[in-house]
Formats: C-alpha cells, sequence, structure tokens
C-alpha cells in the first residue's frame, strides 16, 4: 500500500502546505510547534479484538517514538479500532515521515480543517416541508427502524422533531450510546435521538471558547446546522408549524420513522461557525461503524485536495464495505467546475437544486435595475422611489454593518441597507440593529447575509440578499449622488410550477482525482429547507429555521435511502445509489430542462446535477441496478493509485469499467469501449431496449441493444462503444442511455434508467483550483499572493492581491497549475504565501 499520500501528480502538495500553514495559524500556542497532529491510518482492522487493534498502535507508535509502550500509550489522542485501524497523535515532521515506513501503516495524514456546507441561511419562518409529497411512505413505515447517523455539530434534543412519541423500542441490534456533558444527560436521548457522542480531541486546546462563541461540550448543538440536517433526513412529524397566520402545514424529515444517531465533530470556533476536523470526524465514522447505524450522513467536507484522496473518504470505504449507505454533500465552491467534493465511488455525493417555490421581492434602484431579493414579509405596499443609504447618516460606509445601527431618526422613511459582518457573529447583536433600523421607521431594509448566519427578518418591511448582491446595491449607493430604491411586494410564487434550478453555490464536476467517475451522484432540494434549529433567543417560533446548501440536499437523500433500505433490506450501498441515479428526474415537472440559477442562466448537465433530481417514488421501483461489490472498490483504489500495484491485479483496473450507473470518458480519441453489467429487480419476464442521445461528434453503440431478463437470467452485461472524431480539444459533450422496458416507458418515457454519457476530450495539463478565504484579522487588510513553484510546474494565482474591507470580508482566489512533466509520481512541493 501506499504511504504519506503519495497518490498523486505533483501539484497537489501546494494547497497541502497552504491548508497545514492556516491550520497552524489556528492553534494556540498550547500546541507544541514542532509537533503536528496526524492520523496514522492503518487500513482494515487485523484483529477483531479491539483491544489487540490498540496494542498494534502502541507498539508501531514506541517504535517510532522511541520510548515505552506506555508513554506511546499516553500520546495517543484518539484509537480508530472499530470500522478500521488507525490512530491520532503529534508528530514531529520527521517521525511523521518515520511513520509512513512502518510496516502496517497505509497512509499518515496531517489533521485538517473541514467545514459545513452551508453558504447561506435565512431565518424565514414556518413553511410546509415541500418535498414530503413524492415520498414512498406507506409501504416503507416511514423509514420505520432504519438507523441513520449524523455527524454534523449536535442536535437540540428538545425540539418536537426527535420526540419519540408512536415509536417502538430501539431496534435491539443498537449497540450505541448516549454520552453526555454540558446540559445533556443520558435522558436527552429517547426512541427516536438513540445515540449521541462527541468528538473534539482534533480541536486545538483552547480553541473552543464559549466566551467568544457559543458552544456545549456534549452532544448540544449551539450551531444549528446539525439540528438542521437531522431533522431534515429523519424529523419526526411536527404538525401545526404555522407562524403568525399563515398556515404552514406539517414539517417533517424524509424518514419521520427512522432512528437518529447523533456524532458531534463540528463545533463553534470563534469566526468559524462549524469547523470539523478529519481528526475528529473519522472517529465518528469509526463509532458509528462500530454502533451499527445503516445510513450515515455528512453535511461537510472540504478542502477537497486536487487528485487526493480524502482520509474521510477513505474512512468512509470502510463504512461502505460494511453495507452502511454514505450519503454526503457534494460541497459548496459552485459555480466553478472542478469543485465537487466526496468524489469516492463507494459515496453518494449530492448537489442541491431548488424546490418548486420562492419568494422573490423586486429591488429597483434609481439607475432602472432591478435586483431581486428574498423576503417572507407580505404585509407590505410598494414603497415608491426612497432615498437608500447605510444606517446612521447614511455616509459613513463604516456604518453599513447591521449590528451597529442605533436608533436614529435619519433613516425615518428611507430604505436602509446593511450587512451582517462575518463569520462568528453574535446574532443577537445583528437583530438588536435590525430592531433599532426597524423602530428608526423605515420604509424598508435591505439585509446583505453573511452566508452562514441565521437572523431574524419576516415580520416588518426588511428584504434579504447575498452578499453579491448587497455589494452591488452598496456600489450603485456610492456611484450615485442621490441613490434611490423602490422596494415592491413580495411576489409568492408557490402555487405556480417554476423552474427546478441547481443552485449556483452547489459544486460541479468533473472531479479532478477521478475524472472518469461523475460526481455528484445526483441531486436534491437545497434551498429554502424548513427544518428544525436552535432556538434564536427567547422565541420558540424561531426553533424551525429556513437554511440553503448542499448541507440541506444531502440529508434529504439520506432519508430517502432509509425509506429504501426498509423497502430493499438486501440491496447493497451502490444498488441503492444506482436506484437513486438512474430514476432521478433530469427536466423538471413542467417539462422544462433544468437550468443553474447562475447568470447567465444555463441548462443544467451531468457535472451540475449527476444522473439528475431524485425522485423518491420511482427510486423504490428502478427495474435495474447497477450493482458494485468490494472487488470494484478495491480497482478504483489501484487506478487512483492508492494502493500499491503489490495489492493490485497486474494489469491496472480501468475506471472506465466501473459499474457505475453513468459512462464518462476523459480523453476521448479514437474509440472506447466500456462494460457495464445490470441486475434486474423489477418482474422478472422483461425485456429492455436501449435508446441514445450521443454526444455531439460521438458515435454510440450499444451492444446487445435488446437485454432479455427470466427467471433464470437475472444478470446481463452490455458494451458501449464510444468513437469520436472530433478535432477539437477541450469542451464537455453530454449524451445519455435509456434502458427501457415496454411498460416503463409508456409510463415515465425518456425518465426511466438514464445514464448520462459524458466526454472529456484532453483534460490533462492544467488544474484550476478555487479556494475562499474569509478575513478575521483587521478589517482593512491587503494580503499579497507569493509562489514557490513545484518542479516543473506553472503556477498562477489570480487574483494576485485581496484587498479586504469592512464590506468585503470574504474572496475567492484561482489557483491554476500547469505541469510539464512527463512523469507521474514523485513528490514535488510548493508553497502559497
Ligand atoms: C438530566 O438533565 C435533566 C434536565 O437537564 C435533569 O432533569 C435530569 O435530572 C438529569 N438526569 C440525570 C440522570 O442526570
Ligand atoms: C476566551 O476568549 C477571551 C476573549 O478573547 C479570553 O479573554 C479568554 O481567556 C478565552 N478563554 C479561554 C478559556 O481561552
Ligand atoms: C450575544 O450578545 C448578547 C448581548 O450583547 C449577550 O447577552 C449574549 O450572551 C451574547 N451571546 C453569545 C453567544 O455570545
Ligand atoms: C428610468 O426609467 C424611466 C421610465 O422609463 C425614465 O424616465 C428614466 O430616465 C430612467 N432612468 C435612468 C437613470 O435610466
Ligand atoms: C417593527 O416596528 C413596528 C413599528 O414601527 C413594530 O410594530 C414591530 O413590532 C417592529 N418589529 C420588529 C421585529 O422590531
Ligand atoms: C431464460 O433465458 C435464457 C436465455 O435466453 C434461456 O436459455 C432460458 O431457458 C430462459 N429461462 C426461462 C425459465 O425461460
Amino acid at each position: 500500500m501506499k504511504k504519506y499520500t503519495s497518490i498523486t501528480l505533483s501539484a497537489q502538495c501546494i494547497l497541502f502546505f497552504l491548508l497545514i500553514s492556516y491550520e497552524q495559524h489556528l492553534s494556540t500556542a498550547s500546541e507544541n510547534a514542532a509537533n503536528k497532529m496526524y492520523i496514522v491510518y492503518m487500513g482494515e482492522r487485523k484483529h477483531s479484538d479491539p483491544s489487540l487493534v490498540v496494542d498494534s498502535h502502541h507498539n508501531v507508535l514506541a517504535t517510532v517514538l522511541g520510548t515505552s509502550k506506555e508513554t506511546a500509550a499516553d500520546s495517543i489522542i484518539y484509537h480508530y479500532k472499530h470500522g478500521f485501524s488507525g490512530f491520532a497523535t503529534m508528530l514531529t515532521d520527521s517521525q511523521a515521515k518515520m511513520m509512513a515506513e512502518m510496516p502496517g501503516v497505509v497512509d499518515v495524514i496531517p489533521k485538517m480543517v473541514h467545514k459545513l456546507h452551508t453558504t447561506r441561511s435565512w431565518d424565514y419562518l414556518g413553511l410546509s416541508f415541500s418535498h414530503a409529497t413524492n415520498n414512498p411512505y406507506p409501504k416503507s413505515n416511514m423509514g420505520d427502524g432504519i438507523i441513520v447517523g449524523v455527524i454534523d455539530t449536535g442536535i437540540w434534543p428538545e425540539s418536537k422533531s426527535f420526540s419519540d412519541q408512536g415509536l417502538g423500542p430501539i431496534p435491539s441490534r443498537w449497540k450505541g450510546a448516549c454520552v453526555g456533558g454540558d446540559q445533556f444527560n443520558s435522558s436527552h436521548c429517547n426512541r427516536k435521538l438513540i445515540g449521541a457522542r462527541w468528538h473534539n480531541k482534533g480541536v486545538a486546546k483552547g480553541a473552543i471558547n464559549t466566551t467568544v462563541a457559543m458552544e456545549y461540550f456534549s452532544p448540544r448543538d449551539a450551531v444549528g446546522h446539525g439540528t438542521h440536517t437531522a431533522s431534515t433526513a429523519v424529523g419526526s412529524l411536527v404538525h401545526e408549524v404555522s407562524f403568525r397566520g399563515l398556515a404552514l402545514g406539517t414539517a417533517r424529515g424524509g424518514a419521520p420513522r427512522a432512528r437518529l444517531a447523533v456524532y458531534k465533530a463540528c463545533w463553534n470556533l470563534p469566526g468559524r461557525p462549524g469547523a470539523c476536523t478529519n481528526v475528529d470526524v473519522l472517529k465518528a465514522v469509526d463509532e458509528a461503524i462500530h454502533d451499527g447505524v445503516d445510513v450515515l450522513s455528512l453535511s461537510l467536507g472540504g478542502p477537497a485536495l486536487p487528485y487526493m484522496a480524502s482520509i474521510i473518504d477513505i474512512g468512509l470505504f470502510q463504512a461502505v464495505i460494511k453495507g452502511i449507505t454514505v450519503v454526503c454533500a457534494a460541497g459548496n465552491e459552485g459555480p466553478r467546475l472542478h469543485t465537487v467534493g466526496h468524489v469516492a465511488p463507494w459515496i453518494i455525493s449530492v448537489a442541491a437544486s431548488t424546490m418548486d417555490r420562492s419568494f422573490p421581492s423586486p429591488i429597483m434602484l434609481g439607475n432602472n435595475r432591478t435586483i431581486m431579493g428574498q423576503s417572507q414579509f407580505t404585509g407590505y405596499k410598494e414603497t415608491g422611489f426612497r432615498d437608500l443609504g447605510c444606517p446612521g447618516d447614511f455616509t459613513d460606509a463604516s456604518s453599513c454593518n447591521c449590528e451597529d445601527a442605533v436608533l436614529d431618526s435619519r433613516m425615518k422613511g428611507k430604505v436602509v441597507l446593511c450587512f451582517t459582518s462575518a463569520a462568528g457573529v453574535n446574532n443577537s447583536n445583528v437583530n438588536r440593529g435590525l430592531v433599532n433600523i426597524n423602530l428608526s421607521g423605515v420604509a424598508g431594509a435591505i439585509i446583505a447575509f453573511y452566508p452562514t448566519q441565521a437572523i431574524t427578518c419576516y415580520d416588518w418591511h426588511c428584504i434579504v440578499v447575498d452578499y453579491d448582491i448587497g455589494a452591488e446595491i452598496y456600489s450603485y449607493t456610492r456611484s450615485s449622488r442621490k441613490p434611490k430604491v423602490k422596494l415592491s411586494p413580495t411576489k409568492t410564487l408557490t402555487g405556480k410550477p417554476l423552474a427546478t434550478k441547481i443552485a449556483d453555490f452547489s459544486s460541479r464536476g468533473p472531479s479532478d482525482l477521478s475524472p472518469a467517475i461523475l460526481k455528484p451522484d445526483v441531486a436534491a432540494p437545497g434551498v429554502s429547507v424548513l427544518a428544525a434549529y436552535v432556538p434564536q433567543e427567547e422565541n420558540l417560533h424561531q426553533s424551525f429555521a429556513f437554511q440553503s446548501g448542499t448541507s440541506m440536499a444531502c440529508p434529504h437523500v439520506s432519508g430517502i435511502v432509509a425509506l429504501l433500505k426498509v423497502l430493499h433490506p438486501n440491496w447493497s450501498p451502490a444498488a441503492i445509489r444506482s436506484a437513486l441515479a438512474t430514476t432521478a428526474s433530469t427536466i423538471d415537472p413542467s417539462g422544462e430542462p433544468i437550468f443553474t440559477v447562475e447568470e447567465p442562466q444555463r441548462v443544467a448537465n451531468p457535472f451540475h446535477y449527476g444522473n439528475g433530481i431524485v425522485i423518491p417514488n420511482r427510486a423504490a421501483d428502478p427495474g435495474l441496478i447497477y450493482d458494485m461489490g468490494n472487488t470494484d472498490y478495491a480497482n478504483y483504489l489501484c487506478s487512483i493509485g492508492y494502493l500499491n500495484s503489490a495489492d493490485c491485479p497486474s494489469k491496472k483496473p480501468s475506471m472506465l469499467n466501473l459499474n457505475l450507473p453513468s459512462i464518462t470518458i476523459p480523453n476521448l480519441r479514437g474509440s472506447v469501449t466500456v462494460t457495464r453489467t445490470v441486475t434486474n429487480v423489477g418482474s422478472a419476464d422483461s425485456t429492455y431496449v436501449a435508446s441514445i442521445e450521443h454526444p455531439l461528434g460521438v458515435k454510440v453503440g450499444v451492444k446487445p441493444p435488446k437485454l432479455a431478463f427470466n427467471s433464470t437470467v437475472k444478470k446481463l452485461s452490455f458494451t458501449v462503444t464510444l468513437s469520436s472524431n472530433q478535432k477539437a480539444i477541450g469542451g464537455y459533450y453530454f449524451g445519455r442511455l435509456s434502458w427501457s422496458d415496454g411498460i416503463h416507458k409508456l409510463k415515465h418515457p425518456m425518465l426511466n434508467l438514464n445514464l448520462p454519457l459524458i466526454t472529456i476530450p484532453n483534460h490533462r495539463g492544467s488544474v484550476m483550483v478555487t479556494r475562499t478565504v474569509t478575513n478575521v484579522g483587521p478589517v482593512d487588510s491587503v494580503y499579497v499572493a507569493s509562489i514557490e513553484h513545484p518542479l516543473a510546474v506553472k503556477v498562477g494565482v489570480k487574483p494576485l492581491k485581496l484587498a479586504f474591507n469592512s464590506i468585503v470580508k470574504t474572496f475567492s482566489f484561482i489557483v491554476t497549475l500547469s505541469s510539464n512533466h512527463k512523469a507521474i509520481g514523485g513528490y514535488y512541493f510548493g508553497r502559497l504565501i
């Protein structure tokens, strides 16, 4: 097996260092500067007895540290001993290198900080959960008996979404625990919330500071994210979720009778609400495998390193081969391509779509430009053109922060624009500022949200916009001598069919690590999703909140998976993924194509939504499935170089033949033939006929074009040959292969068993990655990039200079790495500072 993450092309190491130095910056002095925290990953367990596994950890660490076994035992931060073998410990650079050479050690990975996948949040209140109508509830008994593990920021156990009313006993196979701590004890678990654990040893000592950022040393959620994702997946029915006369219906999760096990591994750090280290997340995965969850839901991820497998995904592999279906958020790094996370073939990576409702509020600027905001407030009339400015005297830009707003009669009758400040903000202060703005008698307020916030904006004339739109309005106020704005009533477009769109923040494929694997796999609603939340202030209504992100899309799929597990207890994780993917829709209910949200709008493609938007009803009865087993996954690990050639077939397996419900061919020149095998899970005697939409300039042949199943023939293979006659290099070409039996075809024309075909001419060469940084230092700071180039790799950074101010707290930059290496393999180090 390969060690020390030597998997890859040269260039990944640049970002590798960037992240490490960032992390060190976050650490406090209490961590020994010479030592860094590492995960020592030892792969599958060599002993069934956990104490022997632990002993093997002590032995290998004692050898490397040159100490006694007892001393070694004391320096272990975590043992990973249930789902796989490994441990976390502090090592110097040279010890880490030595460790990588030790027998049995697969990989030595430095600690990294991951983040939650919510980009935007609103605190609109009380609308019905719109995704429930398509769920195959009755037959699946709403997921009863299935255990869904959620690795996130913990749980607010008092929320009605976690009530166990009407539920039977805890499944007897459950081996988990309810581990208490601050304001949480075993009495907070029940027949719904059957397990709760917390893991924070990966977080630097002192980094959790409850006087600066609220946090509980227990499974209790201080952020809201974990409560939201858990209730989206498995929340119990909560009737009469309504707000101020708006009859808003029943809130519920995808599988309202499934049981919940919570693993808190993400923490509210000052300036970083919901930071998760790979050290803690891996511990949560290990415990969840031990406890006996059926589904694991992870709405977290990143930093996605190009060409590099993530240790979390490798740990999740051990979960999947034990039959646990793993669902992850694709990431919120869109709309750029090459940003998708959790690209391993054993994981279901979920993109975020809009739902068929929205609350657009037109904002017309004095220059006649109209911008759409969102508002939940329906009680106002058009304002007519009003003066527009920041809180206070309308001139001082630095006072354009919502939380600084004081009562000020100069705002009376005007429209006020304000920005909520960066992450880690105390929401109470923001809300106090907003109350001051309202009580000053404004005609309206435009509130630019920091992405991860929840604030109150529902019972007065306020409109929320994202930071980009806020910045646009702000620049208009600076460019016009008498800035004006007109606000119009919100149009509630709930009743009409709205085009389904893929959210702009949703991470896009293709995957750099494995371009032959289509990621994301599927899309699910992830914009303005209503679910349970931690109570904000004393207002009990606020225990429900709208949130947006692939974080919200992921638990939709986790809930649906719980239903499928009841309906088809013997399906493998790959079979479940296949059922979700091949029945997913690429058109919206009105028959229109699915678009992307960003301007200019484009028709979405498989790099946006994978196979399409999940349709639970159809996934329950997919007809055919593309199954995969451990050998397929091992072949994948060989093909990305994670396994050494000694552990791989002598002929390097081709990723093109992984039995995925999609066919992606990077670098198509001439002709390529791939094989797929389908298993009939529908009626025994059925015949499926292939139909093809050709990618532009590509000939596609399917052999055989007809698959006849009967009671003895349940599995059939077919080949697909794609021949390109393209001269051009670059671009992506999309097609589709559908298998239809007569009956299904009548029912679902064009939707049955859709299999995307993608060709990517000339994928190699240069790669572009995007990173976003948030300024947590002095407000007005300018950072300039400097680069040490890895050998024979050209590195470009755009922009080279990041200028932060009181408005601009977050910047994205692009790093382009172009290799002119001929050889593959080896390490080349660089640094971006
Ligand atoms: C657990 O906490 C609840 C309230 O927070 C308290 O009423 C109860 O006595 C505690 N139970 C135990 C076993 O400590
Ligand atoms: C928490 O942060 C405050 C303010 O920065 C500081 O005074 C205090 O010492 C910190 N507490 C701990 C436990 O580090
Ligand atoms: C937020 O600020 C309010 C008022 O300044 C204070 O009462 C509250 O404790 C703060 N909350 C947190 C989590 O720091
Ligand atoms: C805005 O539109 C109105 C009516 O169409 C027009 O009279 C006015 O000149 C326009 N203003 C600008 C700045 O273009
Ligand atoms: C906004 O102000 C109005 C009166 O101007 C008041 O009735 C209302 O309660 C206020 N709402 C909030 C959230 O402050
Ligand atoms: C199923 O199909 C195979 C191949 O066409 C055929 O040999 C076999 O007899 C069929 N079995 C039944 C039960 O019809």
